[in-house]
């Protein structure tokens, strides 16, 4: 699903230049779990973000499920991302002026989805993430738990093929990361989502089935697990 050969990104701000990633080669399949580790500023949220068709790489290809996604203009990137891509930030990035619904119909109205369509989807997405009683809040009148659950019912309401989540449970405490993490795992082996994680975290990261390992823009470990260390 994605195939990453060679992959390098360089920043250049003035006369300073960092090469956040090196000549990264991954492969990952549908249906997999994995968690990328590894000390700040090695580059986790640099591939997140390329791997999410947010950001360009400076040079190497990446395939999402077929499509040769580093050819692509920006534009048929966004479309790209809108079809196949869920993103759940740490700090949920909702909209404080719309309820939870009208935050999770949002990627539907980029498809130019009609509103009763919308409207259907979102509570869909909304009960999924077990916020059916929720729905009209506004996110200051949620727990962050719940804001981040209305984030993963927006990264859900398109039906994409991958989530990804940088520091999801960042902002969370132990009980609500162990929460959002039973509904990633659920996700992944009910609906067969593929999931691709950043975090700090080592009980987290241990909800996944492969852990990569990332120092200085390298992988420097690719684990992969018949079992969860975490059963739910
Ligand atoms: N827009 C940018 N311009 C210049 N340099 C950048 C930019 N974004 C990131 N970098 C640099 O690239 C490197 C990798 O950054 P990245 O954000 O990917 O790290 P990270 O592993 O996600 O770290 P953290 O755990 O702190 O979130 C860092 O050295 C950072 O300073
Ligand atoms: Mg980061």
């Amino acid at each position: 699903m994605i195939k990453i050969k060679n992959l390098s990104k360089l920043y250049k701000s003035g006369q300073i230049q960092v090469e956040a990633l090196k000549n990264i080669s991954i492969d990952i399949e549908e249906g997999e779990f994995v968690s990328i580790m590894g000390p700040s500023g090695s580059g986790k949220s640099t591939l997140l973000n390329i791997i999410g068709c947010l950001d360009h790489a400076t040079d190497g290809t990446y395939e999402l499920s077929g499509n040769r996604v580093d050819e692509l203009s920006d534009s048929k990137m966004s479309e790209i991302r809108n079809l196949f891509i869920g993103f759940v930030f740490q700090n949920f990035h909702l909209l404080p002026r719309m309820s939870a619904i009208r935050n999770v119909e949002i990627p539907l109205i980029y498809r130019g989805m009609n509103k009763n369509k919308r409207r259907e989807l979102s509570e869909q997405a909304l009960k999924m993430v077990g916020l059916e009683d929720r729905m009209h809040h506004l996110p200051s009148q949620l727990s962050g738990g719940q804001q981040q659950r209305v984030a993963i019912a927006r990264a859900l309401v398109g039906s994409p093929s991958i989530i990804l989540a940088d520091e999801p449970t960042g902002a969370l405490d132990t009980k609500n990361g162990s929460m959002l993490m039973e509904l990633f795992v659920k996700l992944n082996d009910e609906n067969g989502i593929t999931i691709v994680q950043v975090t700090h975290e080592e009980d987290i990261a241990n909800y996944g089935k492969r852990i990569l390992r990332l120092v200085d823009g390298e992988i420097v470990l690719d684990t992969k697990k018949q079992w969860r260390e975490k059963n739910v």
